[in-house]
């Protein structure tokens, strides 16, 4: 089976592409970014040797038909994308551009070579946006109120996977997944941005104060490790054209992820501080989720808990700062 993983750099990416590679007669195969050439290989350093990598911009659909022509995937997994909601204020343009080009070219490129693969879409929990605390746990049928430009560039490549496979039969495959974390997770993101913080903090980098935004907002978290093991199921058992929540169906408020990793801490004391450039024009307040039909088609659940997800993050950026 020959499976290619756009954004197989990428943190996510980095560990799906492991996960293929285990499965019996599995090729794989990636696309990266030219400028992603240096630091972000480092994640998949230990596979490089397994795995065929293409420099391709997804939005330049020459490049995209040229990669798809010589691979003829069996899966594509499409994980490539703008995914950092904060910076989607500052060029909404791009992250709208980016995340909606990049699927139709595929989806045009895949039409126009007669290819058929099975294609997941990496949508998001943003794309709820606006969530009243009596709407949780949030179903698939709860309405789309998309508070960033990321979320509403998830809702279209939403759309367009699901015109896709009315229009014309393709084989889409639409995840909604809550957010995930993990060892390797940008450093833009709350854990990682917390967790580096404190281990450069321990190693006498940084004056013990933590630099924070939001502390209130709710997420439902799951490990990354658990959900590459279900956006695997999610292209073995899902129903085309119909999206899937994917999430842990608790909540952490943000507040008590930073005072985790504090309390694992080996310098007491700490300091927080609220930098006015971490917060949004209008963040998501609460997310949870209700994960049941994608349990109901696939019987996935998650297995890692959250506190060993944010000692092994804060363990990953000891051995880096
Ligand atoms: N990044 C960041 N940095 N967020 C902070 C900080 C900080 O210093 N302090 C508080 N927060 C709050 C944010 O305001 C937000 O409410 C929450 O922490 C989580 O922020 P992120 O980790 O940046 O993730 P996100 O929820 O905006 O988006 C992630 O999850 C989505 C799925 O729901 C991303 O992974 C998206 O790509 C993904 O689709």
């Amino acid at each position: 089976m020959k499976i290619l993983i756009t954004g197989i750099s990428g943190f996510v990416g980095s560990y799906l592409a492991e996960y293929c590679l285990s499965m019996p007669g599995a090729e794989v195969y990636g696309t990266i970014l030219s400028h992603h050439l240096g630091d972000e290989m480092k994640r998949i350093e230990g596979v490089k040797d397994k795995i065929k990598i293409f420099e391709c911009n997804l939005t330049n659909r020459i490049a995209v038909e040229r990669v798809l022509q010589e691979v003829k995937p069996d899966k594509i997994f499409h994980l490539a994308a703008q995914s950092f909601v904060r910076v989607s204020w500052d060029g909404p343009e791009d992250t709208i551009f980016n995340n909606i080009m990049s699927e139709l070219n595929i989806f045009e490129s895949c039409r126009n070579l007669g290819i058929n693969p099975i294609i997941q879409i990496a949508g998001s929990s943003e794309e709820y946006g606006l969530v009243s605390e009596d709407e949780v746990p949030i179903k698939e049928t709860n309405p789309l109120r998309p508070l960033s430009p990321y979320a509403v560039s998830k809702i279209g490549q939403e759309m367009l996977g699901y015109q896709y496979y009315k229009s014309y039969g393709l084989k889409v495959v639409l995840t909604r997944a809550f957010n995930h974390e993990g060892p390797g997770r940008g450093e833009q993101f709350v854990t990682s941005t917390f967790a580096k913080q404190i281990a450069q903090i321990e190693k006498g980098k940084q004056e013990p104060i933590v630099k924070v935004g939001n502390l209130q907002a709710q997420r439902d978290y799951t490990d990354v490790r658990d959900m590459i093991r279900a956006y695997w199921l999610a292209t073995e058992k899902c129903e085309y054209g119909k999206p899937y929540n994917i999430c842990s169906g608790k909540t952490w408020v943000i507040e008590k992820v930073l005072e985790f990793l504090l309390s694992l801490s080996t310098v007491k004391n700490i300091k927080v501080e609220k930098d006015p450039e971490r917060m949004r024009p209008s963040d998501v307040q609460i997310l949870k989720g209700d994960y049941s039909e994608f349990n109901k088609a696939t019987g996935w659940n998650p297995e890692i808990p959250f506190e060993k997800t944010l000692e092994d993050t804060l363990n990953y950026w000891r051995e880096r700062v």
